[in-house]
């Protein structure tokens, strides 16, 4: 399954983003099994300002209509959020989404947070801006997960995302009411049989 995760170019101005994902998403649809709209990401600059929902509407509908128009095919549509969203602004996402018909919402990409790390925060501050993936995430990913599944019920798909390393962080997930799980700093961290293994550990947990 291949699913297509398009941000605006770092760029290119917030004022010209649409046109921006539009040309992403014209050219990925026909690819793409589901397409993610990603105002999540901290590292280019802005974008995360289009989360709020009045920019967000006209965006996903765009979107939408050019990926479906582009592919010949309704493409499943998704928006994937940052984790330090307040709950209103999750809520509102939700609302949202559900209002739009969204196919599923991605929760979460990674953090400007630098809350509860062990390392010397001198150091932390050295490395800079940027977002924060893996462990120091997983809390607030797993509670943005609950939040949205209190407001869409079976509404939509939920992929959690965010500090997810074993087959008891899938497990929880799931149990949250994520519908697919992913992985990102755990399969660096890991290496390429990271899933499969989960997989082995989380079907060994039902039989
Ligand atoms: C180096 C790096 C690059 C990333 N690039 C993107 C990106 O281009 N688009 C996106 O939606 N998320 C991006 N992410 C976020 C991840 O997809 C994921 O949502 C986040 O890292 C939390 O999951 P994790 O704790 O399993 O890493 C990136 C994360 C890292 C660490």
């Amino acid at each position: 399954m291949i699913g297509v995760n398009i941000g605006k170019t770092k760029v290119v101005e917030l004022d010209d983003a649409v046109e921006d994902y539009l040309v992403s998403a014209r050219s990925l649809a026909p690819a793409a099994d589901y397409l993610v709209v990603n105002v999540s990401s901290p590292n280019t600059p802005g974008l995360r300002l289009l989360q709020n929902v009045e920019t967000l509407r006209p965006l996903l509908r765009a979107v939408g209509d050019a990926a479906d128009e582009s592919a010949g095919r309704h493409v499943p549509l998704l928006v994937k959020i940052a984790p330090d969203l307040s709950d209103e602004d999750i809520d509102d996402v939700a609302r949202l989404a559900l209002d739009l018909k969204l196919d599923g919402i991605i929760a979460t990409n990674t953090t400007i947070g630098r809350e509860g790390l062990v390392t010397d925060p001198g150091k932390v501050d050295a490395c800079g801006a940027g977002g924060l993936s893996g462990a120091p995430l997983k809390a607030r990913s797993l509670e943005v997960l609950r939040r949205l599944k209190a407001a869409v019920g079976e509404g939509l798909v939920l992929i959690a995302v965010g500090g997810v390393q074993s087959a008891a962080d899938v497990q929880e997930r799931l149990d949250a009411g994520a519908t697919l799980v992913q992985g990102y700093t755990a399969f660096l961290y890991e290496g390429p049989f990271w899933a499969a293994g989960i997989n082995r550990a989380l079907a060994k947990r039902r039989s």
